[in-house]
């Protein structure tokens, strides 16, 4: 497929009242984007990295002021030929869609993609992160894309959490959410496939009794297990980790930001195999 054949195929989109574009809007809403199984990833580098790794985009969106621009006029041809579709669109569409006065100049639709949890089986070495009932995006997106700078292997959303594929997360994770793989279920699900999990699953707690730099994570699959914003992790959960760890404190703050103690355990956990290497 070349370039100009998949020029010749864009669409041109100047109405806020295009059914297209509307459709795209309302991906805003998680109703839609599970009716629909899509989801939207603002900026170039994201649509350009979500399609190096195989992601199946669905429409590919472009600012008129973008035309020419030999970079977007790829990732055009790649969408034609992936059979998705091109809009070329007014700033004034692409801010209605990504709800910004600055958009970016590219916008993709993809669809969701879940890693079901009967698949996740970590090997030596592996880490994975589970996370009971996360509410935030901010936090959700951070801690994906911490995941991901550290080579964590995936991340297991437990209960009732906030999308990983809302806009609010997507950005958070700056593009990482389509480098690790997400899996989700219920408690009791989560559970029942802990008990075939033969690794170390760690909890981390306030009412931990083990300082998290005194385990030796080395060697065998590690299980993070990260607790709720408000509540921290129930006893249900607590009571199937092998060990439960605290990170100490000093000042006043009661406890650390969700994202912020996951990034401390993961760096700890993945230390003897991160080292700097010279580029
Ligand atoms: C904001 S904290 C939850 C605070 C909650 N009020 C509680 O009592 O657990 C969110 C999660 O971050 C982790 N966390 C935060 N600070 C921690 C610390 N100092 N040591 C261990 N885990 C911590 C725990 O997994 C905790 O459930």
């Amino acid at each position: 497929m070349t370039e100009r054949r998949a020029v010749g195929q864009v669409k041109e989109v100047t109405s806020l009242a295009n059914p297209i574009v509307k459709d795209i809007k309302s991906l805003a809403l998680k109703k839609f984007r599970d009716q629909r199984n899509v989801f939207m990833a603002e900026g170039l580098k994201l649509v350009i990295d979500a399609l190096d790794l195989g992601w199946t985009i669905e429409t590919l969106v472009f600012a008129k002021s973008a035309k020419g621009n030999p970079v977007v006029e790829k990732v055009a041809a790649r969408t034609v030929a992936a059979g998705g579709l091109v809009l070329e669109v007014t700033e004034k569409v692409l801010a209605a869609i990504t709800r910004r006065d600055n958009p970016q100049m590219v916008v993709g639709v993809f669809r969701q993609r879940w890693k079901p949890l009967s698949e996740v089986r970590p090997a030596a070495g592996d880490v994975w992160v589970a996370l009971d009932r996360v509410r935030d995006p901010g936090n959700l997106g951070t801690v994906i894309r911490t995941a991901d700078a550290v080579g964590a292997k995936g991340v297991i959303l437990v209960g009732d959490t906030t999308d990983p594929f809302s806009v609010e997360t997507v950005r958070a994770t700056m593009g990482s959410v389509f480098a690790v793989p997400v899996a989700k279920a219920g408690e009791q699900e989560f559970l029942a496939w802990r008990k075939g999990f033969s690794g170390l699953v760690v909890g981390t707690h306030l009412k931990g009794a083990v300082d998290y730099r005194t385990v030796p994570y080395a060697g065998k699959p590690v299980l993070l297990l990260m607790g709720n914003e408000q509540q921290g992790l129930p006893e249900t959960l607590a009571s199937a980790c092998d060990r439960l760890v605290l990170i100490p404190q000093a000042g006043r703050a009661d406890s650390l930001n969700l994202a912020v103690a996951t990034g401390i355990m993961l760096f700890e956990i993945r230390r003897e195999a991160l080292k700097v290497v010279a580029r």
